[in-house]
């Protein structure tokens, strides 16, 4: 439940006055001159937890706009939200949902009720059997159809039954076990199918269907595609029990396909798609890394958790990392968000991310259903580094647009290969100061650059970036480093007073796609009600396929 407080519009906050206000005076002033004018700030605002470190110096912000940023954050009521969402309450109200992938890494000795029910057994219960099969998997007592053990792992899921997955594996892959293949299958193209199997071996291949609801229509063709597939290898129906296995909430629907639900590995409705990935949807990461590694993972999100519950607001890294992204957001209008590893395991990272803050914040409307009257969810995007300095780093630094990113790195590297890890670091350092401080017109002239170049060459710097760095990229680490994001999405939701766990948004694409999808396998009924554009491109595509 919301009391009248949380329930008042933003713009009416008086928080958000005095940090409009703040924000007017502090528009004056650029990076160069809050270094000069407080030259310690880099080695104060900085935060530590869970492994990680976070220097937020080099944003446009100053202790002022901290402290009105935590006053915001308490005006919000973030404290006692950040408490309803570990206690079990059902804070997803349009979906009357409580919001629970913090029980899925909690300790076996907490206690979560949900509905008058303690879940964390649950969770134990799914987690000792994913370590059951994988065991089973990793010893051969588990084999396909045929007696061959399994080689190839096949993931099929979209969105976080995918993300997650594919994300983890790569995060996760020095860990992994290098004498099996794994694969993922997303997309409905038939492509993606068709190339993640291509030189698979049916009798060696397990499938892992996840999906939360076993309706998705990606998931579910995909699925049945795979079934064929193995059938027309295997010759027999009696395969599909050695060679699928699903993960989701519906073990109605996982039964109608034929999987029987012993080869099910369930998880609950308070789990939300995109917060999955450490739920039995992490069932090809436990095959990958084991299912110690996986416990280590699940022990990092952990760490975060407990600091995101109990840390003050200002040296509390998810809402740090949270309240700079509203300040910049919503107050300097930056409508995106780079994310930039410095670390090729990650590569995966960025887009996971898309999907945990894009869908989670992309709302317009408040928790009581008005508009809101101010900018929700920046664009997430990003690639690793150092690839991106020579492709779209060019517009960070001169565009005219100004876009605050995230630069993540790692003191050790994982593959210490000659001067790569010091190379690697020594970009992202410069990266953030380049960013920061840029190049003056001054600097250049003593620099002996032409005048007429000056203007080209000058990079006004005063573009703000976070620098996130942890010893080492661990199965620990990743599990804190995906809680801090989680928990500073949260924070920001709170902040916009909106609910980041429903997704009405994708409801209407996929209405309308199964409308056009029937008037596409039908072309013999000529009636199309669309607007002149949408029935255009439909009569298009059925002379296409009439010429096929
Ligand atoms: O279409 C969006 C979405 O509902 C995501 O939220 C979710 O992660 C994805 O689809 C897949 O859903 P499911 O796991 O039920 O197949």
């Amino acid at each position: 439940m919301h009391n009248r407080s949380d329930m008042m519009p933003l713009a009416q906050r008086p928080a958000w006055l005095a940090l409009k206000e703040h924000h007017s005076r502090l528009l004056k002033k650029d990076l160069r001159t809050l270094f000069e004018e407080d030259p310690d700030r880099g080695e104060r605002m900085t935060a530590s937890a869970a492994g990680l470190f976070l220097d937020y110096s080099k944003n446009r912000i100053t202790q002022e706009t901290l402290r009105l940023l935590t006053d915001l954050a308490r005006e919000t009521g973030l404290p006692a939200q950040i408490e309803r969402m570990f206690r079990g309450e059902k804070i997803n109200s349009t979906e009357n949902r409580a919001v629970l992938h913090v029980a899925l890494r909690a300790a076996p000795e907490d206690v979560i009720m949900v509905d008058g029910k303690n879940v964390i057994p649950g969770v134990y219960a799914v987690l000792d059997r994913m370590s059951s099969f994988v065991r089973k998997v990793h010893d051969g007592t588990w084999t396909g159809y045929t007696g061959k053990n399994v080689r190839n792992v096949v993931n099929i899921g979209i969105g976080g039954s995918d993300l997650g997955p594919v994300m983890a594996f790569e995060a996760l892959k020095h860990y992994s076990r290098r004498d099996m293949t794994f694969r993922f299958v997303s997309n409905i193209d038939g492509t993606d199918f068709t190339e993640a199997t291509r030189n698979l071996d049916p009798a060696e291949t397990l499938f892992i269907v996840c999906s939360k609801t076993f309706t998705t229509l990606e998931t579910m063709t995909n699925a049945s595609t795979a079934r064929a597939w193995l059938k027309a290898s295997l010759g027999s129906d009696d395969a599909i029990a050695r060679h699928f296995v699903a993960v989701s909430t519906n073990t109605e629907e996982v039964r109608r396909f034929g999987i029987n639900p012993e080869n099910m590995f369930g998880f609950w409705d308070w789990v939300g798609g995109r917060y999955s990935m450490d739920s039995a949807i992490g069932l090809s990461t436990m095959l990958a890394v084991g299912p110690e590694r996986f416990m280590e993972m699940l022990s990092g999100f952990r760490k975060m958790d407990i600091h995101f519950r109990s840390a003050p607001l200002p040296e509390n890294l998810p809402v740090i990392l949270g309240l700079v992204s509203f300040w910049e957001n919503s107050l300097f209008g930056c409508a995106t968000r780079g994310i930039f590893p410095y670390d090729q395991y990650l590569k995966r990272f960025p887009a996971y991310l898309q999907q945990l803050t894009m869908e989670s914040n992309g709302k317009h409307v408040t928790m009581s259903g008005t508009r809101v009257g101010y900018d929700t969810g920046p664009v997430f995007w990003g690639e690793p580094g150092t690839n991106g300095q020579h492709s779209f780093y060019q517009l960070i630094h001169q565009g005219t647009r100004i876009i605050p990113s995230d630069l993540i790195g790692f003191l050790h590297s994982l593959n210490p290969t000659g001067s790569h890890h010091t190379i690697l670091m020594a970009n992202l350092f410069a990266q953030s100061e380049a960013l920061a401080f840029g190049r003056t017109p001054e600097q250049l002239k003593e620099e002996g650059v032409s005048e007429d170049q000056i203007p080209h060459r000058v990079c006004e710097g005063n573009r703000p970036t976070n620098v996130i760095l942890a010893e080492r990229l661990t199965p620990e680490t990743l599990g804190a480093l995906i809680a801090l994001y989680e928990h500073s999405v949260f924070t920001q939701g709170t902040l916009w007073g909106i609910d980041s766990f429903d997704q009405w948004g994708v409801e209407l694409g996929k209405i309308l796609a199964k409308r056009i999808l029937s008037e596409l396998e039908s072309p013999k009924n000529p009636d199309l009600s669309h607007d002149t554009s949408t029935n255009a491109l439909i009569r298009r595509f059925r002379s296409a396929r009439r010429q096929e």
